[in-house]
Order: structure tokens, then C-alpha cells, then sequence
């Protein structure tokens, strides 16, 4: 039996991991959130209401708990937030991870840490690989690549997971993504500004989890890309999704990037080469539309 702890359960990435695995046999399950499990089903592992940055407090539960495997999900995610809110950004995405790699070094354990496209500038004519050179324009992706920088340094077994525009079913209804937002605004009969010139590789929720769980299985340590295998602008995403839902094409209003004024840059493409990924995790490559059909059909049952 395997201890596993996972760190933002409430969270779109945590809720899918801790789903899938309560599916594996092996594997005692540990979960962190702030406030109360927001999970709907909260039974076969233990939940933890903790506050990360709380350094003692982490510490001393990850010495209590003795994992084998920490997967560090929990972060500061609202890019605009974190431009507005730098030292709070730092001290959840920076030094939360500096505390997790020094309690992985002392305790020997792996961790499997979640990064971003967003440290890349999105200049690139072609897909982003592991081993380019991050140029971060925003201050979240400042962030998360110091976060991996201190886990380069760190001595320890880990496994850098970046992804990029992560979407799926959540069981908080607080807590929204591109296709959700997407398919609720038309469905309630808004019209949403949608961006033609930012381009992603949208990631079904279940295949980022499906891939930290490979990094264990297969035991790929270093630095691993994770997304779908079709680059398209937020805009053509959107059109995917109404069309999917069969919904009125017509809510959606095409616009640029620089007419929402907003605190943070983004990046304006940033496709993932997935060929060590595919090689060395096992990864499988599938486009945003078949994974939206399988959205699509957790939706309808
Ligand atoms: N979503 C994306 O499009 C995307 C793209 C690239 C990379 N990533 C990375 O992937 C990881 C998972 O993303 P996600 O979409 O699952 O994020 P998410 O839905 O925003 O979940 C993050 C979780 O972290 C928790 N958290 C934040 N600060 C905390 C604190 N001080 N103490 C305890 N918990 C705290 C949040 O708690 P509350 O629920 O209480 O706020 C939230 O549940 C992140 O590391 C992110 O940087 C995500």
C-alpha cells in the first residue's frame, strides 16, 4: 500500500485525483483543502481543512502522514488575482513549494508538482517542448516558475507536470472553466466577448490526473508537458463547445485580447510538443473535440 497526499482537493485538478484514486487499490489517500470538503463523495481517504501556507502546520502533517507521494495542485490560479496581489501569489505558489521540497527531501518523498504554459511568453512559432527557455510575461507564471526552479535545486525525487486552459466537470459550483463558462452563459442566454488571438491546447480535467498518476505508475521523474494535441484561439474553442451543446453560435462576440484591459498579460499561443510525454509517461494523445464528447456524456448521465 501506497500513502499518497494530495494538496487542493476543492480544487478542479484535486477533486479528479482524489476520484480517481479512490479507483486504485493500492493506494491510501490523503487530501488537503481549505475549508470543508466541497467533494460530494467524502468517504475512503482522509480529509485535511488546512490553510498550506500555515509552514508548521503542513510540515508537521506531511511528518505525521509519511506519504510516499505528495501531488501538489493547490495554488494560486486567477492570473489577474495574482498580478494584483503579488506578495499573496508568492507566499501560496513560491513559498508553499519551498516548504513541500524541503519536507519531500528530509522524508524522501516524491513530489509531483503542477506547472503551467503560462512561463512560457507565447512568442513561439512552434509547440513549446520541455527543455525551451521559459520567459514568463505575467506575474502568475513568475510564480510557478520560481516554484520549479526550487524544485530543480531541491535534491528530490519530482515530477513537473505543465499544463495548459484545464476544463471539466466540478462538483463546487463556484468553480468554473472555459467550457462550462462557455456553455452556462449560453445557456442562460448571455452573450460572452470571446478572444481570436490566444491560442491553447485545452486539457480534459480527468487526462491531467490520468497523468500524475502515470508519473507514479511509470515512475517518470523530470519534466513532463500534459495537454490535448489541438492548438485553437479561445474563440474557436468556444464555438467547439456551443456547437458540442448544440447551443446558439450567435451569444458569442468575436474580440481582441488588448480590448478587455486586463491586469495580466497572457501569452498569446502556447501549444505543447506532447512527444516525451507520449514516450516516456504513456501518455494518450487526444484531440479537445473527442474529450468533449466525453464531457459531454458525464454531463448527460
Ligand atoms: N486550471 C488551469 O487552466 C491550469 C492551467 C495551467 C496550470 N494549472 C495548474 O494546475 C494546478 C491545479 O489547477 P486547478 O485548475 O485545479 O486549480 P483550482 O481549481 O484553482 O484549485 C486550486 C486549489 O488550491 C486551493 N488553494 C489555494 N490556496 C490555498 C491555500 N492557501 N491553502 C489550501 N488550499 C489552497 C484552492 O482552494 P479554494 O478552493 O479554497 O480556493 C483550490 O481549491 C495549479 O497548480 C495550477 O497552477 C492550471
Amino acid at each position: 500500500m501506497k500513502k499518497i497526499l494530495i494538496t487542493g482537493s476543492n480544487g478542479l485538478l484535486g477533486q479528479k485525483l482524489v476520484k480517481l484514486f479512490l479507483t486504485q487499490k493500492y493506494f491510501e489517500i490523503h487530501a488537503i483543502a481549505r475549508g470543508e470538503n466541497r467533494l460530494k463523495n467524502k468517504s475512503g481517504y482522509t480529509y485535511y481543512s488546512m490553510d498550506i501556507t500555515e509552514h508548521d502546520k503542513l510540515t508537521n502533517l506531511v511528518h505525521k502522514i509519511q506519504p510516499d507521494y505528495i501531488i501538489h495542485t493547490a495554488a494560486m490560479t486567477n492570473v489577474d488575482a495574482c498580478e494584483l496581489h503579488q506578495k499573496e501569489c508568492d507566499i501560496i505558489n513560491v513559498e508553499v513549494v519551498k516548504t513541500l521540497a524541503d519536507v519531500c527531501k528530509k522524508n524522501k518523498i516524491h513530489l509531483i508538482h503542477l506547472s503551467t504554459d503560462f512561463i512560457f511568453d507565447g512568442e513561439k512559432e512552434t509547440f513549446y517542448t520541455e527543455d525551451d527557455k521559459p520567459n514568463p510575461i505575467s506575474y502568475y507564471g513568475l510564480s510557478k516558475l520560481k516554484s520549479e526552479k526550487i524544485i530543480l535545486k531541491a535534491d528530490i525525487k519530482f515530477t513537473i507536470i505543465r499544463t495548459i486552459l484545464v476544463y471539466g466537470m466540478v462538483d463546487n459550483k463556484d468553480r468554473s472553466n472555459i467550457v462550462l463558462w462557455v456553455k452556462n452563459s449560453i445557456e442562460e442566454k448571455k452573450q460572452i466577448n470571446v478572444v481570436t488571438d490566444q491560442f491553447r491546447m485545452p486539457t480534459f480535467a480527468e487526462d491531467l490526473a490520468e497523468s500524475c498518476f502515470l508519473a507514479i505508475k511509470n515512475d517518470a521523474t523530470g519534466i513532463y508537458n500534459v495537454s490535448s494535441n489541438e492548438l485553437l484561439s479561445i474563440y474557436d474553442i468556444a464555438i467547439e463547445v456551443a456547437n458540442t451543446f448544440n447551443l446558439d453560435i450567435n451569444y458569442i462576440k468575436p474580440i481582441f485580447t488588448s480590448s478587455l484591459n486586463l491586469p495580466a498579460k497572457r501569452p498569446p499561443k502556447t501549444g505543447f510538443n506532447l512527444n516525451k510525454s507520449i514516450s516516456q509517461l504513456k501518455l494518450s494523445s487526444y484531440s479537445f473535440s473527442e474529450r468533449l464528447q466525453i464531457f459531454k456524456n458525464q454531463i448527460i448521465n
